[in-house]
């Protein structure tokens, strides 16, 4: 994620971005393996909304997700405590989930499994969440958003590869050993938000991020057909449905990855969760087979994934402008 100083810029409050209803997948636990299996012409629909939406936006908002949303209420609770309150779960090499604080944001971030055991080489870590004390629903608030965010994830994933035309599992099966870090942000009100050093335009490097967040709005897209940056409207109870870089690899330039960043508010503090939804780090990515022939030769070279994460973070962290890796590194000239 860059940091960069955002340039001031026309903004188009114009919307004409998707709002999705789910009501046709909300029960399901996963949808038909193929396009021929399936009967429900709303769940037909629902699968090509989706498609149009990832080749145009790269971005689309969803209703009737099925995910409880009180922890927004939670979060704000946690982040309005005294600093001292909240610096008993900071997080620190040692314990890398748990709360930080940034000049212009502060992080609360836990991952649904409450323990994961990883390896790097011959190095095995363990990364434990850390919960406050205050307040005391927090947690189970903030376990129950995880859950309900994975069998969404799970399941746009499903709808994705259906909608490119493969059976629902095909890209879930990268996910096997997978685990989800959600991230809670409250942006501090900036009231010159031109020049604040904010998260700076990027993309998503995973699969899919989703994100959910206040009334407060901020989140800002720039528009594939003309680069024009685009305000996006928060929708009372919808979540926002980002394409990380891995789809539009996977897809071989098909969907879209999408250009974002956020504007602060000048003078609301603003809420935002992020989930990013990312393969097993020993997973390769590379367009997929099937999608490629002879007049659509593949994009990209194979790249792994853990490496290519590892790398971003460590660049995250250091906050330095050094060159990140970046999916253009992985493109095939003249492709
Ligand atoms: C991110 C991101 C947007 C937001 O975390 O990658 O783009 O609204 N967040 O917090
Ligand atoms: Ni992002």
């Amino acid at each position: 994620m860059a940091e960069i100083t955002q340039k001031p810029t026309k903004i188009t409050y114009e919307d004409g971005i998707p709002t999705i209803d789910l009501t046709s997948i909300t029960s399901l636990d996963h949808l038909p393996n193929s396009n021929y299996e399936i009967t429900d012409s709303n769940l037909t629909k629902l699968i090509s909304e989706v498609g149009e939406a990832c080749e145009k936006w790269g971005l689309f908002r969803v209703v009737n997700h099925g995910v409880p949303l009180e922890i927004l209420e939670n979060a704000r609770e946690f982040f309005a405590l005294p600093k001292d309150e909240k610096m008993k779960v900071k997080r620190n090499e040692s314990y890398p989930m748990g709360y930080s604080d940034e000049t212009w944001k502060q992080i609360f971030e836990y991952s649904v499994n409450e323990s994961i055991v990883t390896k790097q080489g011959s190095n095995v870590f363990q990364v434990v969440n850390q919960w406050p004390q205050y307040p005391a629903e927090l947690r189970e608030s903030a376990q129950e958003y995880a859950r309900g965010v994975v069998k969404l994830g799970i399941k746009l994933l499903e709808v994705i590869a259906l909608s490119l035309g493969l059976s629902a599992n095909r890209l879930t099966e990268f996910h096997k050993d997978t685990s989800l870090a959600v991230r809670l942000h409250q942006y501090a009100p900036c009231p010159d938000p031109e020049r604040v050093l904010g998260p700076g335009t990027h993309t998503d490097t995973g699969c899919v991020t989703v994100l959910a967040q206040d009334d407060i709005g901020g989140l800002e897209l720039q528009r594939r057909s003309d680069s024009e940056w685009i305000a996006l409207k928060p929708v009372p109870g919808a979540l926002t449905i980002n394409l990380g870089d891995i789809v539009q690899v996977w897809s071989n330039d098909k969907y879209h990855s999408v250009v974002h960043r956020v504007r602060p508010n000048a003078k609301k503090e603003r809420l935002s969760i992020a989930s990013l939804f990312g393969p097993a780090y020993y997973v390769n990515v590379k367009p997929l087979e099937e999608l490629i022939n002879e007049e659509n030769c593949a994009k990209y070279r194979e790249y792994n994934w853990g490496k290519f994460r590892a790398s971003r973070m460590k660049n995250y962290d250091n906050k330095q402008s050094i060159e990140r890796q970046d999916i253009s590194h992985f493109r095939i000239n003249g492709n």
